[in-house]
C-alpha cells in the first residue's frame, strides 16, 4: 500500500493486516514501548485545510512515536493565504523531500488529485475529504468494534445522523461491508440520507426507534453544518427528539450495544451526555485506537 485515500476496493486481507498491525502496536505500547525508530529519518507533513482535533493530533503522535519528523503546516501563516495554488504548494513542499503528506480538504477527491500531481515519491494519506472518505476513521472504528465483538458476521450495526454529508459513514460502511457484518442500518431524516442506490446492501430508516431495535453497535454522527445550506439546518431540539441517542432509546438496542461516535460530539443534539459518558460508550477508546491505526498506516505506506 503506497497511499491510503479511501477504503473502497481495499480487500479484506489488507484491512485485517492494518488492524492486526495496529493491535500489535497497541500491545507494544501497553508493555511500555513509548517510541520506536522504524521511521527514523522520515518526514511526515500534516496538511489540514479543515479543522481537526483528533485526526491531526493522533497522526502527529503516531509519526513521532515511530521516530519520524513531523511538520504541521499552518495554513493561516502559509502562502496559500497569498493565493498560492494547491499544486504549487504541493510541489514546493515536495522539493523539501517529504516522505508522507497527511491531507484533509473540504473538496472530495483532493487526496487522489495530490497523488496524480505529485512529482516525488511522496505517500498521500487521506485525513478526510469532503463527504467522501475518512479511511483511518473507518479503520479505527472497526478496530474498536473488533476489540469487543470480533464476530462481525453476527453484528447489526446502526449508523444514525447526517449520513449524506458524512465521510465517516462512507468509510465505516466500506470497512463493515468488507469485514462481513450481518446487517448495516442507516438512519436519519430524509434530507440527510444518502441516495437510495448508493448503498443498496444497507437498510434505510427514518425512524430511529425502529432502526436501533436489537442493534449491537450504534454509531452516532453529528450534523455536518459546514456542508449544509442554511435552509437545510434542522431544528436541534426536534432533531434530538427524533434522532438523539438517550438511555430510553439505547434500551431498545441489544444488551451491551457499543455506543460509538467519531467526534466532535454535539451533546444534546445527536447524543445525550448520560449515554456519551455511560458504561456502554466506546468513544474515548475510538480516540485511543486512532493513534495505533495511524501508526499502522504510516508503517504500511512508508515501508520501502
Ligand atoms: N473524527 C474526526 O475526524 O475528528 P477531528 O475532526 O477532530 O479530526
Amino acid at each position: 500500500l503506497r497511499h491510503l485515500t479511501t477504503l473502497e476496493h481495499l480487500p479484506r486481507i489488507s484491512i485485517e493486516r492494518l488492524l492486526d498491525r495496529a493491535e500489535a502496536l497497541r500491545d507494544a505500547c501497553a508493555h511500555g514501548t513509548r517510541k520506536l525508530d522504524v521511521l527514523a529519518g522520515r518526514t511526515v507533513l500534516n496538511l489540514f485545510f479543515e479543522p481537526s482535533t483528533r485526526t491531526r493530533t493522533s497522526f502527529e503522535l503516531a509519526a513521532r512515536r515511530l521516530g519520524a519528523d513531523v511538520i504541521n503546516f499552518d495554513l493561516s501563516f502559509s502562502s496559500t493565504s497569498k493565493g498560492e495554488e494547491l499544486y504549487d504548494t504541493l510541489h514546493t513542499l515536495e522539493a523539501m523531500h517529504l516522505d508522507a503528506i497527511i491531507v484533509r480538504h473540504k473538496e472530495a477527491g483532493t487526496p487522489d488529485a495530490l497523488v496524480r500531481h505529485a512529482m516525488s515519491g511522496v505517500s498521500v494519506v487521506n485525513a478526510g475529504d469532503g463527504n467522501r472518505a475518512h479511511p483511518t476513521q473507518g479503520l479505527l472504528d472497526v478496530l474498536t468494534i473488533r476489540q469487543h465483538r470480533p464476530d462481525f458476521e453476527n453484528l447489526v450495526v446502526v449508523i444514525c445522523g447526517d449520513i449524506k454529508h458524512s465521510r465517516v459513514a462512507r468509510s465505516d460502511i466500506h470497512a463493515l461491508t468488507v469485514l462481513g457484518v450481518k446487517e448495516i442500518r442507516l438512519c436519519g431524516p430524509a434530507g440527510l440520507m444518502p441516495a437510495a442506490d448508493e448503498f443498496p446492501h444497507c437498510r434505510y430508516y427514518n425512524d430511529f426507534d425502529a432502526a436501533i431495535e436489537g442493534a449491537d453497535v450504534s454509531i452516532m454522527l453529528r450534523l455536518q453544518k459546514e456542508r449544509m445550506a442554511s435552509v437545510d439546518l434542522p431544528d436541534e431540539a426536534a432533531y434530538f427528539n427524533h434522532y438523539g441517542l438517550d438511555t430510553r432509546r439505547l434500551a431498545r438496542a441489544a444488551k451491551g450495544c457499543l455506543v460509538m461516535h467519531p467526534g466532535p460530539l454535539n451533546r444534546g443534539i445527536e447524543i445525550a451526555s448520560e449515554v456519551a459518558d455511560g458504561a456502554q460508550s466506546r468513544i474515548l477508546e475510538q480516540v485511543g485506537n486512532g493513534v495505533f491505526v495511524r501508526m499502522a498506516v504510516l508503517c504500511e505506506v512508508l515501508a520501502r
